[in-house]
């Protein structure tokens, strides 16, 4: 354990079975905090809550396909059920598919990056703002840089993300008075299985992309879990409606 930031508090991650989203739900289960670890990949978030558990951390693992409204709703149920309450949600599940320019994308990749990365979160928030109201929270859109700056052969996920900062900021609006704070998240490049997808390794994927950020690497997944750590607590009480860039300078550019 590491402090008690999230003390009290209980939490869901989206795509907690790997990479960020597994850093995020130690991070808060560090922080004190109970999580809800759901991924469409259930043994990996099986994996995470006994990592969790064997640091002293509170936190249950649940099959969930964020693109079903049905499954997604589950997920909340389960968290408020588990824990007694929901006080943050961080939508991070993202599909990968093949880098490719928009013509030559198949239809059916353009439908899967939409309904898992932007449907996914409107169908998460939809069944947890009403569980939250009655006490307020904070919801984590994790976006990424690409909200803000574009990459050839990745045009429907930069489209996918940039929306996701612009539901962060509808939904700010429309409950702040509930006192629920929304806000995105913006990684840039960070080592994850993701960047082995696309590069082949790790290595490659430091001098390739790395390299494309002013810092000269990528993030490690522990900075943008800390970044949803403040996201997530008390400290960030007046944040509501932003996106919190965490990508080593590359929009910067
Ligand atoms: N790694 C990067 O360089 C980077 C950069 C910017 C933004 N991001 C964003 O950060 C988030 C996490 O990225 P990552 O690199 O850790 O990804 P990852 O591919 O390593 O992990 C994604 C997780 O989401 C899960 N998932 C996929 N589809 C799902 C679904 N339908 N329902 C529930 N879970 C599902 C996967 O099983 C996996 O555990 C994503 O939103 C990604 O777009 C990543």
């Amino acid at each position: 354990m590491t402090g008690q930031r999230l003390a009290g508090k209980s939490a869901i991650v989206t795509g907690a079975g790997n990479g960020i989203g597994r850093a995020v739900s130690e991070a808060f289960a560090a922080e004190g905090a109970k999580v809800l670890c759901a991924d469409i990949a259930f043994a990996d978030a099986e994996e995470v809550v006994r990592r969790i558990g064997e640091a002293g951390g509170q936190a249950v693992a649940c099959h969930c396909d964020v693109s079903d409204g049905a499954s997604a709703k589950a997920a909340v149920d389960r968290a408020v059920d588990t824990f007694g309450a929901l006080d943050v949600v961080v939508s991070n599940a993202a599909v990968f598919v093949p880098i490719t320019p928009l013509a030559e994308m198949a239809e059916d990749d353009w439908h899967r990056t939409l309904a898992v990365n932007l449907t996914g979160s409107f169908l998460m928030c939809k069944h947890a703002i009403p569980r939250m109201q009655a006490g307020g929270g904070s919801i984590i859109l994790v976006a990424s840089q690409m909200a803000r700056v574009a990459n050839a052969g990745q045009t429907a996920y930069c489209a996918t993300k940039g929306a996701l900062v612009q539901l962060a900021k509808g939904m700010a609006l429309e409950y702040v008075g509930d006192n629920i704070r929304v806000n995105a998240l913006s990684p840039g490049g960070v080592a994850t299985d993701r960047m082995v997808r696309r590069f082949g390794d790790l290595e490659k994927a430091e001098r390739e992309w790395g390299a494309k950020h002013p810092m000269g690497r990528l993030g490690r997944v522990e900075e943008i879990a800390a970044g949803a750590v403040f996201l997530a607590s008390d400290e960030s009480s007046f944040m509501t409606g932003s996106d919190l860039l965490i990508d080593g300078g590359y929009a910067a550019w």
